[in-house]
C-alpha cells in the first residue's frame, strides 16, 4: 500500500468510517447504536460527512501541501485536469463546477449555425434535469429519442437526419449526446457496439459526439471495455468528481486541445468559475487512481456477501453496472432497512415494483469484512 492509501486507511477514509462523525443521513434518521464502520448501498461512492472532508483535506495538505487554484485555473485543478485527460486519452480537460454545466457547455460549443439539433436519449439528464438549459441558454433544439428506453440506435439517428435535411428550413444535427451509464435506467449501459456504429456515422457526417460519462469509471468492470476505449468514440466526455471519486461536487470536461482552449471564459460567462475549487480536486485525486480496482473488489465482496444468504436474492440487471436488484424473500423491506440503519448500514428506500431494494454497490462495502456484513444482513432479515 502506498503512502497515500496508508494515510487514508489510518484516517478511516478508505476502508473504514471512523467514530468521529456520523454520515449526514444519520443526523435526521435513526441513530446507530454502535459506531460500526458505515456502509452505504445508496450512493456511487463513500458518502462522506462534512467532518470526513475536513479531516481528509487536512491529511492531504499535511502529506503534500495543496496548491490552490485561482477561479478554477492552475494549482491542483490543473493537475486533476491533466490526470483525467490522460486517463481518457484526450489532449486536454477543463474543470467544471457541475456536470450540468459540463454537458451544456459541451453541446453549446459543438453546435454550429444551421446545425442546432442535438440528439439525446429521452431518459438523459441533459433532457430531463437541466431546466431546458440547452434550449434556453444555448438556443439548441434537443431531440429526445426512445422515451422509456435506455438507448437509441443508428437507425434512429439516420431517421432524424433525414427528417432534418428534408425540412423546409435547414437545421441539421450538430451533436449526438449519449449518456452512459443511464441514471434514469438504473445505471444500465448504452451498448458499445451501437455507440461504435453511431460514432462512425457521426464522423462521416461531421456531427460531433459528446458523452455524459458521469459514472464512466463504473463501466469497464461490467463490459470489459476500458474508459479510454469508450472515450475514443467521442469528441468530448464529461466525468463527475463526486459520484465515483468522492469529492463534494465537481466535474471535468475532456476533449481536443483546440476545444478546451479558453473554455474557462465560457465557464465564467455561465457563472461557473468559483474563486477556489481546490477542495474538490484534492479529494478526487485521492480516489481516481484506485477507483476501478476498489470497485471491482466491492463487486466481488457483495457477491460473496449475498451468495446463498438466507432471506435475500441478489441479481444483476441486464446491461447493468452498480445498481442491482436485492429481493427480500420474507419480512418487510422497510423494517429490515430500519434494523440495518441501527447497525450503520444504509439501504435505499424500498423499491416500488418488488419487495426489496435497488441497491448501489460502491467501495464502502470494503469497510467491513464480508462475514461481518453477511451476519448483519442475516440478523436484520431474521
Ligand atoms: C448522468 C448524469 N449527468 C449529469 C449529472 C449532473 O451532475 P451535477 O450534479 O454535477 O450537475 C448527473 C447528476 O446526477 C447525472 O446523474
Amino acid at each position: 500500500m502506498n503512502k497515500r492509501r496508508d494515510f487514508l486507511k489510518k484516517a478511516g477514509l478508505l476502508g473504514a468510517f471512523t467514530a468521529s462523525g456520523l454520515p449526514a443521513w444519520a443526523q435526521t434518521g435513526p441513530r446507530p447504536k454502535r459506531m460500526a464502520p458505515y456502509v452505504n448501498f445508496t450512493r456511487d461512492g463513500l458518502d462522506f460527512a462534512p467532518g470526513d472532508y475536513a479531516r481528509l483535506l487536512s491529511e492531504i495538505d499535511k502529506a503534500t501541501p495543496i496548491e490552490p487554484d485561482s477561479y478554477g485555473n492552475g494549482g491542483i485543478i490543473a493537475q486533476l485536469e491533466e490526470k483525467i485527460a490522460a486517463k481518457l486519452g484526450k489532449e486536454a480537460a477543463v474543470y467544471m463546477p457541475t456536470g450540468t454545466l459540463a454537458n451544456l457547455i459541451a453541446v453549446r460549443q459543438h453546435s454550429r449555425p444551421h446545425r442546432r439539433r442535438v440528439l439525446v436519449q429521452a431518459a438523459s439528464h441533459l433532457y430531463n434535469d437541466t431546466g431546458d438549459g440547452a434550449q434556453l441558454l444555448a438556443g439548441l433544439n434537443l431531440m429526445p429519442l426512445r422515451a422509456g428506453e435506455r438507448q437509441f440506435t443508428l437507425a434512429d439517428v439516420e431517421a432524424e437526419f433525414q427528417r432534418a435535411v428534408r425540412g423546409r428550413v435547414r437545421n441539421e444535427i450538430g451533436v449526438i449526446a449519449i449518456e452512459s451509464p443511464v441514471r434514469r435506467a438504473h445505471n444500465q449501459v448504452f451498448d458499445y457496439s451501437e455507440m461504435q456504429k453511431i460514432a462512425a456515422w457521426a464522423r462521416q457526417h461531421e456531427v460531433k459526439m459528446h458523452l455524459d460519462g458521469a459514472r464512466l469509471f463504473n463501466m469497464p468492470a461490467h463490459t470489459g471495455i476500458s474508459v479510454k476505449e469508450y472515450a475514443a468514440l467521442f469528441d468530448t466526455v464529461y466525468v463527475s468528481l463526486y459520484k465515483d471519486f468522492n469529492a463534494a461536487s465537481g466535474a471535468v470536461l475532456v476533449g481536443p486541445a483546440a476545444f478546451c482552449e479558453g473554455l474557462y471564459h465560457t465557464r465564467r460567462m455561465f457563472g461557473g468559475s468559483m474563486p477556489q475549487a481546490w477542495p474538490f480536486a484534492a479529494v478526487a485525486l485521492q480516489y481516481i487512481d484506485s477507483f476501478e480496482q476498489d470497485y471491482r473488489q466491492a463487486l466481488q465482496q457483495v457477491k460473496q456477501v449475498f451468495d446463498g444468504l438466507n432471506g435475500y436474492k441478489l441479481s444483476a440487471l441486464p446491461h447493468g453496472t452498480n445498481v442491482m436488484k436485492l429481493e427480500v424473500r420474507h419480512g418487510d423491506p422497510a423494517a429490515i432497512r430500519n434494523k440495518l440503519l441501527q447497525d450503520n448500514i444504509k439501504l435505499p428506500q424500498p423499491a416500488a415494483d418488488f419487495p426489496g431494494f435497488y441497491i448501489k454497490v460502491n467501495p464502502s462495502v470494503l469497510r467491513r469484512p464480508a462475514d461481518a456484513l453477511r451476519q448483519a444482513l442475516a440478523a436484520a432479515a431474521g
